[in-house]
């Protein structure tokens, strides 16, 4: 079921005879803002008016009486300049909401024309810990997955692991010449990722040297820059506000970069490690280089750590309730990777350039490289194999890629490549996504400037939900206290769901900012608020002793009375819109918004419509309908955002 959907085709009907770009006009029906208009609206007379020179209202008028809604709708009015106002009819809308009310999907139907869909998420590079911006690939991805399966669509999902980059190249080299051998017998994983710190930690040290001088220059130049803005006769404010934060940044890149060296050079056992390894960066560039070209031991220590950074990331997709259909990480395409490259070559796609192996390509300045000078491949080379294997494998439709904003040029060009190379049916989309911040504006860090452990990041978020719990538990007396174990496991549902719910509820282009306490506040458009309204919907059939599944069977029916109840009832018809909005642009926001206004709708109903206390039992099991509608909408939105709700709160 989706209203809008099926008054466009209306419209689209009744526009055919009058313009040629009909689908265009019609796509302007819109649900009203204030329901004095009705429920839907249309303001296509007025575009096409003006194209006619014609009066509006009158095109308008011309447009209404072409149009046939009656079993919808009340007769169309024409309203101000040329807006077309709907109103759907009461006895249309009872008879679909008691349809879905009994149905298991809430009333939406799947699709007519299902799609097949690689979506390409998470994929973090293994053996590094997980941090906390894989949580958005991660979550954005699967609620993605969940609402095209929900629709009909056909999915693979495919963790595009990178097992095969430079941080195998450190923990080769942390192994061959730092391993605690003892540790790594007892925890091979606390013990890789120790390894991969302390190599990590080393080549940055080194790293961070080279860039001093770099930066003060930068602090230094910027400072002049301040300076001189101030010294001139009438100062720009404009300039040098922002010179000034030029210059506070330039500071505290720089104080970073010291604290850095500081850290090592503080500490006798790093700044020895540190004296005795200085050519560690080119080591590990070597160390990779030699798992690339096959050296018999880097392979096997590849594939005996590989399994151990694969138990690590799945210990977290548990916790997230995440699971994939495959996991073809990097190093399953790397026996492919030449016959890309030739194949290039071949059909004239791809030519050699100062040694590398190049693909020039049309709006992009410089081009994409798929071999380098030594004769390396790269992460593009791998993308394009992958490209084949899936097209070969299930022969998609669409393949899309939750990714960082950051990689946009790297698929941009990739996508370029791919449509050269014959890929020119399938849509290939970015699905890329912001940072996240701190409360200060800038990406989350920890204090100490270390990345923050998506590990951690799930452990706090619980620890504080079960605060949230046992204060709510304490504001409605002892009464009510679930008990330890029961608290336990509702905080992991509920810290976890705030997670997810505020990457999700964000608008996946922008940034945002990190917060627990707004995430898991009682109010808002937060998953707490939303499974603390399923609570309470539960609550009421609890304290009426009422059976949902007994009810739906009943010939009890919903009947639309008051206003109240007219408005939650035409919310909940919008379910199956909310749906395709997440699909148009894949944005899960949009049923985040969706599901936070329906639960503000139910509100507004359950304090105006007494539902236990209703004058009468039809009113009564009426009432109790919409809430067990309302339930089920709410209960299956989440579980297309990847978040279960819970009975009590
Ligand atoms: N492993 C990459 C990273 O962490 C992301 C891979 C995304 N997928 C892809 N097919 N390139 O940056």
């Amino acid at each position: 079921m989706n209203i809008a959907a099926m008054l466009r085709e209306r419209f689209l009907t009744a526009l055919a005879p009058l313009a040629g770009d009909a689908a265009e006009l019609s796509a302007m029906v819109r649900p009203t803002q204030d329901p004095r208009f009705g429920d839907y609206q249309a303001n296509c007379a007025m575009s096409l008016a003006k194209r006619l020179k014609r009066p509006p209202r009158e095109v308008a008028e011309e447009i209404a009486r072409g149009l046939d809604i009656s079993d919808m709708c009340q007769p169309p009015e024409i309203a101000g300049p040329g807006f077309i106002n709907l109103r759907l009819r009461d006895d249309w809308l009872s008879q679909q909401l008691n349809a879905a009310a009994r149905d298991e999907r809430a009333g939406v139907a799947g699709v007519n024309s299902p799609r097949t869909f690689v979506v390409d998420y998470s994929s973090p590079n293994v053996a590094k810990p997980m941090h906390v911006g894989h949580i958005r690939s991660t979550v954005i991805g699967d609620a993605i997955c969940r609402t095209l399966r929900f629709l009909g669509h056909r999915v693979i999902s495919d963790n595009h692991l990178g097992d095969w980059g430079t941080q195998f190249g450190m923990i080769i080299y942390g192994y061959k010449h730092f391993v605690d051998a003892d540790a790594f017998q007892q925890h091979p994983v606390q013990e890789l990722s120790r390894l991969y710190k302390l190599v990590h930690g080393l080549t940055d040290y080194f790293e961070c040297l080279r860039d001093v001088p770099r930066l003060e220059a930068r602090a230094g130049d910027k400072l002049a820059e301040v300076e001189r803005i101030r010294a001139a006769e009438k100062p720009d404010a404009a300039a040098l506000k922002r010179c000034q934060r030029q210059l506070s940044e330039a500071n505290e890149k720089l104080q970073e970069t010291r604290d850095k060296i500081g850290a090592v050079e503080s500490s006798p056992v790093l700044s020895r490690l540190a004296a005795e390894h200085p050519q560690i960066e080119q080591a590990v560039l070597d160390e990779t280089a030699k798992l690339h070209n096959g050296d018999a031991e880097n392979r096997r220590l590849w594939s005996e750590f590989l399994p151990h950074c694969r138990v690590e990331i799945q210990r977290l997709y548990d916790r997230l309730d995440v699971t994939f259909d495959v996991e073809h990480g990097e190093s399953f395409y790397e026996e492919q990777l030449p016959s890309v490259v030739e194949d290039f070559l071949q059909r004239g796609l791809a030519r050699e350039s100062e040694g590398a192996i190049c693909v020039f390509l049309d709006g992009f300045e410089s081009p994409m490289l798929i071999r380098k000078k030594d004769g390396a491949f790269l992460y593009a080379t791998s993308d394009l194999a992958t490209i084949r294997y899936r097209v070969e494998q299930w022969n998609p439709d669409a393949i899309l890629y939750v990714v960082d904003h950051r990689q946009s040029e790297h698929f941009g060009k990739l996508f370029a490549a791919a449509r050269l190379w014959g890929y020119d049916k399938i849509e290939l989309a970015h699905v890329s996504f912001g940072t996240i911040l701190g409360e200060n504006g800038r990406p989350y860090k920890t204090r100490s400037g270390d990345t923050v452990g998506l590990e951690g990041l799930l452990d706090e978020a619980v620890r504080r939900a079960y605060r949230v719990i046992c204060e709510n538990e304490a504001a409605k007396g002892l009464s009510e206290a679930s008990n330890e174990e029961q608290r336990r496991h509702i905080s992991e549902s509920v810290g976890i769901a705030a997670l997810k719910y505020a990457d999700l509820s964000q608008n996946r282009s922008s940034d945002y900012e990190f917060s627990y306490d707004k995430m898991l506040a009682l109010t808002g458009n937060t998953a707490t608020y939303l499974q603390y309204s399923y609570a309470r919907v539960q609550g009421i059939f609890l304290k009426g002793n009422v059976e949902a599944e007994t009810l739906r069977t009943s010939s009890a029916r919903i009947e639309l009375q008051a206003a109240d109840e007219r408005r939650l009832g035409l919310k909940l018809l919008e379910f199956g819109q909310a749906l395709d909005e997440v699909l148009i642009d894949y944005r899960p926001s949009a049923l985040t918004a969706y599901l936070f206004d329906l639960t503000q709708t139910f509100f507004n109903f359950y304090e105006s419509c007494p539902v236990l206390k209703a004058d009468n039992e039809v009113t009564r099991s009426s009432r109790l309908l919409l809430c067990d509608l309302t339930a089920r909408v709410i209960r299956q939105g989440l579980q297309l955002l990847g978040i279960r709700v819970v009975d009590r709160m």
